[in-house]
């Protein structure tokens, strides 16, 4: 497997994949879907990363989309890459870990996918938000028809599906498809600064709300009140808990474990 498309390195309790493809934009290839799947099952085992951060590499694009050279040469065999890379992004979203992605250009079709996979979005000015599959005869697959209009609503969604437009970060950001909007020199800094501050935070509690966020969004309130309840039973009794309200009464920093 080529790892030189998909970057990984950890500093601390903060890791970072960087798609690394420059010279295509950064689309994304099998092998860069495969190696992003090898990576989320290597960080399901690793307690001492709580952050994920996703980024493109260069100053012009996070991820231009999925190989449209790639999506050509699959000919009937489209709808099983499609598949695949659906579940791969559902794996990134339903990661253990909080994942931010740092859009730091264009974030289109499938690259929009991704950043919609990550638990929070910032974006450089210069990023670029859009569904251009419509364009190619083709539709969103790796989750966006469900995960777009979730998030923005469905009038937005389909506003910017149908036309295959781009989107301005600003935009982006009133729409609520993005968290955060900085200048582009800022954006690592940015993120890092969140990152650091997240990965100071309960591990176990995080897992446990990231987990009541999600799975509660499928179901109705009734059962997602439900949801939270059983996340909290969880977490009151875990051991982080114990060491961060002593630590609070006692004034010191906690020692969390993830437990
Ligand atoms: C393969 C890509 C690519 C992509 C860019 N490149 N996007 N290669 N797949 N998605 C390549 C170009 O072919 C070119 O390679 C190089 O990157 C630079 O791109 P340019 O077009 O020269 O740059 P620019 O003029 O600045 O235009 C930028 C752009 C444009 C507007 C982002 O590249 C573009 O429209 N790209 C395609 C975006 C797209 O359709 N994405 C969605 C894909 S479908 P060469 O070798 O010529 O220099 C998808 C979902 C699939 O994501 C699921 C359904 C099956």
């Amino acid at each position: 497997m080529n790892r030189e498309e998909t970057l990984f390195n950890k500093e601390g309790p903060i890791a970072y994949i960087i798609i690394n493809r420059e010279k295509a934009l950064n689309a994304l290839n099998s092998n860069m879907m495969m190696r992003l799947e090898q990576i989320f099952s290597e960080l399901e085992q690793d307690d001492q990363v709580i952050v994920v951060v996703i980024t493109g590499a260069g100053n012009k694009a996070f991820i231009a989309g999925a190989d449209v050279k790639e999506i050509k040469e699959a000919g009937n065999k489209r709808s099983e890459l499609i598949a695949k890379g659906q579940a791969i992004l559902s794996k990134i979203r339903e990661s253990s870990k909080v994942v931010i992605a740092a859009v730091n250009g264009y974030a289109l079709g499938g690259g929009c996918e991704l950043a919609m996979a990550c638990d929070i979005r910032i974006a450089s000015e210069n990023a670029r938000f859009g569904f251009p599959e419509v364009k190619l005869g083709l539709m969103a697959g790796y989750g966006g028809t469900q995960l777009l209009p979730r998030l923005i609503g469905t009038g937005r969604a389909k506003y910017v599906m149908f036309s295959g437009e781009m989107i301005t970060a600003h935009e982006a950001y009133q729409f609520g498809l993005v968290e955060k909007v900085c200048g582009s020199e800022s954006l690592m800094e940015e993120v890092n600064t969140l990152a650091g501050k997240i990965s100071t935070n309960g591990p176990f509690a995080l897992k446990a709300c990231k987990g009541a966020i999600n799975r509660g969004m499928d179901v109705s309130l009734d059962k997602a009140l439900r949801v939270e309840l059983e996340e909290y039973d969880k977490v009151a009794r875990s051991k982080d808990a114990e060491e961060g309200i002593a630590a609070f009464l006692e004034k010191r920093t906690p020692a969390f474990r993830g437990r």
